[in-house]
Parts: C-alpha cells; structure tokens; sequence
C-alpha cells in the first residue's frame, strides 16, 4: 500500500529562546529534523513532504540535500493547521500517511516499522503513538474508555483534574487514512486554550464517524519532545548511549562512554580505544586499532588503522596507518598525512601533504606544503606561505633534513637528500643532495666585555 510522511517543522519553539529554528538544534551533531528523516528513509518512508514556516529558508538549506518537498505554513496556527498546508501535497493520493513531528528526535527505525504495520494490519483509519510515562509534563493525554478504546487526545491545557493523572501521553507521532484525515482536518476548530488548530482534536472527529482509532506504545525514550534547552540536553544523552552502546557492540573501547561524543555517521573499527573527552564529528571514520588518548576533536576525517592521537584537533584531513599525532597538533582541512608519520606538540599543518616517515615533532607550521618520505623537520620550523596578499606553494622532496629553527618562504622547493642548516631563511631552491645554510656568520669579538667595562 502507497505509504507517505509529513514532518512538521514550523514552529518557532519559544521555549528554546533561541533566534534558530527548533528543529535545527542539533542532537549528537545532527540537526534534528534531519535526525526524523534520516529516520523515515531508512524505514523505507521515501515520500517525505516538510512543513517549513518560521525559519523557512534555514529549514530549507539544512534538509534538502536529503530530497524532501515542502510545504509552507504562512501564519503557525497549530499543528492540526500545519498538516492542512501539506493539502496539496495529499491531495489525490490514497493510502496511508505518517506524521512526525521535528522536534521528537530520538524514533528509530525499527518503531516506525513496527507502527506502520500496526497501523495497516489493525486497518485503523488512525493509529497514535503514545508512551506511558511517570510524570505527564505538557503532553497531550491519550483518554480511552473502560475497555481501553481510544476516545480522544486532550492537551495538557485544556485536561480536567481527571484528565491530568492520565500517565499514557501523545508522542505528537500518528498514521492516518490519507483521505479519512483530509476529511476530518475541514472540521477541526480552534476552540480551545490555545485558539490553536490541533491536529490532536483530528482523533475525536475520526471516532464520532464510527471509524476506527488505534493507539500504540513505546518507551519515552523514543517518544521524548525537545522543547526546551534542558530537554535538548536530555535527548543528547539519549542519542549519545544509543551510539556509544553500537560502536561498544562493535568492538570499540570506549573508557568513559558518558564523557564520549560521536556523532551519527561516523564509523569505527574494533579494537580502537577512545579515552574520555573525544569529540568525533560528520563522516569521519577511524579505522582498527587506534588509540584516542583525552580531548581530541577529529571532524570530517579519515584516520587509518594504528595511529595515536592526543589532545589535536583534526579537520577534514586524511592520516595514514601508524602514523601519531599530537599532544597539541592542529591539522587543519585538506591535510594528507603519510604512513608512520609524526606531527607532534603544537605543530600546525594547513593544506598540506607530508609522505610516509616523515616527522614533524615540534612547535612548526607547514601551510600549502607538499612534503616528501623520510623527512625530518627540527623544532621551530615555519613555512611562510603568506605574503599579506597570496598564498604560495612549498615543495620539499624526500629525506629532506630541515634544521631547527628554519624558514621556508614560499614559494620554494627542497630537493631530495638534503639539510638545511639551522635558523636559515630559506628563499632559493635547494638542489638535490646539498647543504643549505641561508644566515649569518658568526663573529666573536674577543675582549669584548671587558673593553666595554661590563663585567660583573
Ligand atoms: C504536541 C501535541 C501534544 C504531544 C506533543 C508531543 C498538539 C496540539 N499537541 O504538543 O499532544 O504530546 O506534541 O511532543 O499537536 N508546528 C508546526 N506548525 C504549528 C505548530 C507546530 O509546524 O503551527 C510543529 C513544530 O515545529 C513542532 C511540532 O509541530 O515540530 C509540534 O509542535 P509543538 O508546539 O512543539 O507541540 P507540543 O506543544 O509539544
Ligand atoms: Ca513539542
């Protein structure tokens, strides 16, 4: 049967004070609206239609690399009004609608699934998701009669003193009968606490036509709405413990998962330790055997197999099988890095390729480089790639031996098989196979001091 989504993400969220639209908060690095789509796709939801409104244009250029239409709700009259701005979306199509809301980051797949089949097995014209819940909050009650039949749907403004102890609460989560709903949406009215039109009411209309209404429940954490900042908080713990507990499953250490923050996409191998402090982002893979010692922020970045890191920062750069970063380094994006490599204490690499065995150990900047195998840079070293106006190119062939203290002003090359004597400025070509020594000569002056009168 022909099975479509609705995604309402309108609102503004007030509770968030926030000048970004709600469903743009982002959940384990994830904007959350992208977090229910990422979702309805994978639980083979394809047709999926959003309701942009406030923030529409945000909205927008945050999803559509994901292929969504839209629809616009102009003025947020409520979400009953917001499904109604999807009219042109449903109209002529038969069969079953799923709506979600994008702020109710946390569903799985497997939920979903479960839902549709319920809802199409059970042949409800509308199925609810609920939770049963300890303490209600601001949820819409889920009021069913002596046997446990769905009667309606009653927000928490609009409950009478009964209505209130209700513990069964709406997820905001429903399928519908396409059709039986774009009935039942011409007879909705704002007459309510919040002169809002609810698609909540949409459930009582369907139940006085005699038709059937079901209701289905699973744990709040799937079902937990994020309407405020401490909300969004507990919805990143959530999101966290699912990831940490799949990549542990994986095989990966991870020493301190409550203090270990992963983002959705990224892939790890097994036997990779990750101490406590990692921040690790968009599609970066590690692969096996690494060891993540505290406080790296690796971001849209391909770490291969064996390599150390601690306490760096490593953007969109690739770094090779062994090879140890840090304490302190900072690879910056478009960076390659060799094979049992070394980039060590606050060495700084921008836009740059340094081969296998090379080892840039200490306090250095390599910027627009392409650095050869076998090379050695001394402590302090500077590629000054910058002239205040243009970026140029530094290119250093293999075993290259630069000594402490060097500048390499760009755009230079370094031959094969060369050393560069310490504290040269570097401004020539160095020829394959010799030693460069680009500073002055020293001079002592004997007696100096004590001609001077200064000796103490
Ligand atoms: C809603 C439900 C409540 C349920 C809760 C679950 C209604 C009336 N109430 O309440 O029963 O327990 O979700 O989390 O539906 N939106 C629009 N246009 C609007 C208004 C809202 O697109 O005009 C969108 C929001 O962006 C949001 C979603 O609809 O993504 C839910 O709106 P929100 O205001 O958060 O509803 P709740 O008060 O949480
Ligand atoms: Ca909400």
């Amino acid at each position: 049967m022909y099975k479509c989504a609705i995604i309402l993400a309108a609102g503004e969220g007030k509770r968030m004070k926030s000048d970004l639209s709600k469903v743009l908060h982002k959940v384990s690095g994830k904007e959350m609206v992208n977090h229910v789509i990422d979702t309805m796709k994978k639980s083979n939801l394809l047709d999926i239609n959003v309701i942009v409104g406030k923030c529409a244009e945000a909205v927008k250029a945050a999803t559509i690399s994901r292929s969504v239409t839209y629809s616009f709700q102009e003025k947020q009259l409520g979400t009953g009004h917001a499904v109604l701005s999807a009219k042109e979306f449903l109209k002529d199509k038969t069969g079953t609608v799923a709506i979600f809301s994008g702020d109710a980051p946390l569903i799985t797949m497997e939920t979903v699934e479960e839902f549709l089949n319920f809802h199409v097995k059970q042949e409800f014209k509308a199925t609810i998701l609920t939770s049963i819940v300890d303490d209600s909050k601001k949820y819409g009650r889920i009021i069913r009669d002596e046997k446990g039949t769905v009667l309606k749907i009653v927000e928490h403004k609009d409950c009478n003193a009964e209505e209130l102890k209700v513990k069964e609460i709406n997820a905001g989560m429903y399928c519908f009968d396409i059709e039986v709903l774009l009935d039942s949406l011409s007879k909705l009215s704002n007459d309510n606490a919040q002169e809002e039109y609810y698609i909540t009411d949409v459930i009582e209309i369907i139940r006085a036509q005699g038709l059937k209404v079901g209701a289905i429940d699973v744990p709040f954490e799937e079902t937990l709405g994020v309407n405020s900042r401490i909300e969004l908080a507990q919805a990143e713990r959530v999101m966290k413990n699912r990831i940490n507990t799949k990549h542990m499953e994986n095989g990966v250490t991870l020493i301190d998962p409550e203090n270990t923050y992963i983002g959705t996409e990224v892939e790890i191998g097994n036997d990779t330790i990750i101490y406590p402090g990692n921040i690790i982002e968009g599609r970066t893979i590690i692969k096996s055997n690494c060891l993540l010692y505290p406080n790296s922020r690796i971001s849209d970045s391909v770490i291969e197999e064996g390599v150390t890191i601690q306490s760096s920062v490593i953007l969109e750069s690739h770094i090779g099988k062994e090879t140890t970063v840090g304490p302190y380094a900072y690879i910056r994006p478009e960076s390659e890095i060799g094979k049992h490599a070394r980039i060590g204490n606050f060495v700084e690499i921008k836009k740059s390729k340094i081969g296998d065995n090379t080892k840039v150990s200490h306090l250095t900047y390599i910027g627009d480089a392409e650095v050869g195998s076998g090379c050695n840079f001394g402590c302090g070293t500077v590629v000054v790639n910058y002239d205040g106006k243009k970026k140029y190119k530094t290119i250093i062939g293999n075993n290259a031996f630069i000594g402490c203290n060097t500048n390499l002003v760009s755009p230079v090359e370094v031959k094969d098989n060369t050393y560069i004597a310490a504290g040269s400025t570097i401004t020539k070509e160095v020829p394959t196979g010799s030693l460069a020594i680009a500073r002055a000569r020293q001079i002592n002056l004997e007696g100096w001091v004590d001609r001077k009168g200064l000796k103490k």
